[in-house]
C-alpha cells in the first residue's frame, strides 16, 4: 500500500447503488460485530474490531473482498510495483542459502508475485529453493496464489501451510504484513492513558475512549519512558499482536534470518510529538482515509510498525537483529541499479522500480529489518546503510 495515495474525502466515501451487494456485506459484517459488543456488554477494544473487519471469515477484507491488491484493487505492494524488488531480494536469499538449507517461508503471500519472481530469479543464480512454504490467513487469497503459482513452480515444492512449522531452517519473508496485524489504540488524558474502542448505537459502530488495561498501561509507560511524556490528546497505536508474532519466531526458527518489510519507524520517530494522530490508515481503491468504521469488510486498515518493538520483541526472544535499514537502501546494496542495466526495460518499467527507491515514496517509507540466528557474516543488504544502532 502506500502511504502517498491521494486521500479520500468524507464527502466521497459513498457506494454507487450498484454495489448494494458489498454494501450489504459489510452491513452483515457490522451487525455481527455489533452482537460481539452487546455480549461484551457494550464495548469492544479496537483491536478487536480491527481482528474482525479484516479477517472475519467470509466477510472480513482480507478474507472475502476480491481484488485487493493491484490496480483494480485497493493497494498495490513493492513486488507487484516491479518484479526487481523480489530479483535484489533474491540476492539477498541467495546470500543467506549459502550458509543455510535452502529453504523459503514466506507469510501473507498476496497474490503470489513475490513468489512467483523470487524462485524464477533464485532459479537463474543457481539457487532454487528446495521448499517453498506460505503461510497465509486469507482464504481468498490462498487461491489466487494457488492458481498464479500451481504451475509455475511445478518443480518447486510449494506448500500451504495453516502455522509455522514446528522447526525451521532457512529464510522467512514477509512483506506488509506487520503492518496489518490488529493494533491497539490509545490516547492521553489529562496525564492518563485511554483506549479507543468501539460501541454500537441502533446497530451503527461507533469510537469512544476508556480507562486502558494495565497491559496497555504498560506499554504506554514503556513506550514513555524512551520518548518522554506523550501530550495531552495524543493518540497513537500499540502493535502488540505483530511484538508477540515476532517473539514467537524465537520459538520455531531454529536456524535462519526472517526479513521484514514494512511501513514504519523507530520508537522516537514513531511517538513524536508531531505525529500526534497516529498512523492508522485505511485505503480503498487507491485512496486513503482515516475512518476504519466506513464500511467494515470493504476497507484495508493498517497502522505503521515501531521497528523497535519488533528489535526488542526479538531479542527478548533470543533472536539476534542482523540488519534494519531503508527498503531504498537494502535494494541498492542488494544490487537493484544493477539489475536495471543488466536487463534494461521500458521506461515505464523503468519508473516503477525507481518507485521502490523514491525517498519521497516506498524507497524511505518502508524499512527492513533482517533478526535471527545462526547466520554467520553480514548480510548483503544491509552493508552500506544498516541503521541498526537507531532502534535503541
Ligand atoms: C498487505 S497484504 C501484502 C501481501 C504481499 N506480501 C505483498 O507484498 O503483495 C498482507 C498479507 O498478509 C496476510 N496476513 C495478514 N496477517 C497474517 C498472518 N498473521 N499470517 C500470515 N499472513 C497474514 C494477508 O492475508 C495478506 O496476504
Amino acid at each position: 500500500m502506500s502511504e502517498t495515495a491521494r486521500r479520500l474525502e468524507p464527502a466521497e466515501r459513498q457506494l454507487a447503488p450498484a454495489e448494494a451487494d458489498a454494501t450489504a456485506q459489510s452491513q452483515r459484517l457490522v451487525s455481527r460485530i455489533a452482537e460481539e459488543i452487546d455480549a461484551a456488554g457494550g464495548w469492544i477494544p479496537f483491536d478487536r474490531f480491527m481482528q474482525r473487519a479484516l479477517y472475519e471469515p467470509g466477510l472480513g477484507y482480507y478474507a472475502a473482498k476480491p481484488s485487493k491488491i493491484g490496480p483494480l484493487g485497493d493497494f498495490v505492494t513493492a513486488p507487484e510495483i516491479s518484479p526487481l524488488f523480489a530479483r535484489a531480494l533474491a540476492a539477498q536469499v541467495a546470500q543467506a542459502f549459502e550458509h543455510l538449507p535452502r529453504r523459503l517461508l514466506e507469510f501473507g503471500a498476496g497474490s503470489g508475485a513475490l513468489a512467483a519472481e523470487l524462485t524464477a530469479q533464485l532459479e537463474r543464480l543457481g539457487a532454487p529453493p528446495e521448499s517453498y512454504g506460505i503461510v497465509e490467513v486469507s482464504a481468498d487469497l490462498k487461491g489466487v496464489q494457488r492458481a498464479r503459482l500451481g504451475e509455475r513452480m511445478s518443480d518447486t515444492r510449494v506448500q500451504w501451510l495453516d502455522a509455522p512449522p514446528e522447526a525451521f531452517e532457512g529464510v522467512i519473508i514477509a512483506n506488509e504484513v506487520l503492518d496489518v496485524m490488529p493494533v491497539k489504540v490509545f490516547v492521553k488524558r489529562g496525564g492518563s492513558t485511554l483506549e479507543r474502542g468501539i460501541v454500537a448505537q441502533q446497530g451503527r459502530l461507533q469510537m469512544t475512549e476508556r480507562p486502558a488495561g494495565s497491559g496497555l498501561c504498560e506499554a504506554v509507560a514503556h513506550i514513555e519512558a524512551a520518548v518522554g511524556p506523550l501530550p495531552d490528546g495524543y493518540a497513537s497505536e500499540v502493535g502488540l499482536v505483530a511484538q508477540a508474532w515476532t517473539a514467537t519466531l524465537g520459538q520455531w526458527l531454529r536456524r535462519g534470518v526472517a526479513l521484514l518489510v514494512d511501513y514504519g519507524f523507530p520508537r522516537h520517530e514513531y511517538y513524536h510529538p508531531q505525529r500526534a494522530m497516529g498512523t492508522l490508515m485505511c485505503h480503498f481503491r487507491h485512496r486513503a482515509h482515516d475512518d476504519p468504521l466506513w464500511l467494515p469488510g470493504l476497507n484495508d486498515i493498517t497502522a505503521h510498525v515501531d521497528f523497535t518493538a519488533i528489535a526488542q520483541a526479538a531479542r527478548s526472544a533470543a533472536l539476534e537483529v542482523l540488519g534494519y535499514t531503508s527498503q531504498a537502501r537494502f535494494l541498492l546494496d542488494c544490487g537493484l541499479l544493477e539489475l536495471m542495466r543488466e536487463a534494461p526495460g521500458s521506461a515505464a518499467a523503468n519508473t516503477a522500480a525507481l518507485r521502490l527507491l523514491s525517498e519521497a515514496e516506498m524507497g524511505e517509507l518502508l524499512k527492513v529489518v533482517a533478526v535471527g540466528r545462526g547466520v554467520p557474516g553480514p548480510l548483503r543488504g544491509f552493508a552500506s546503510g544498516d541503521r541498526t544502532h537507531r532502534l535503541g
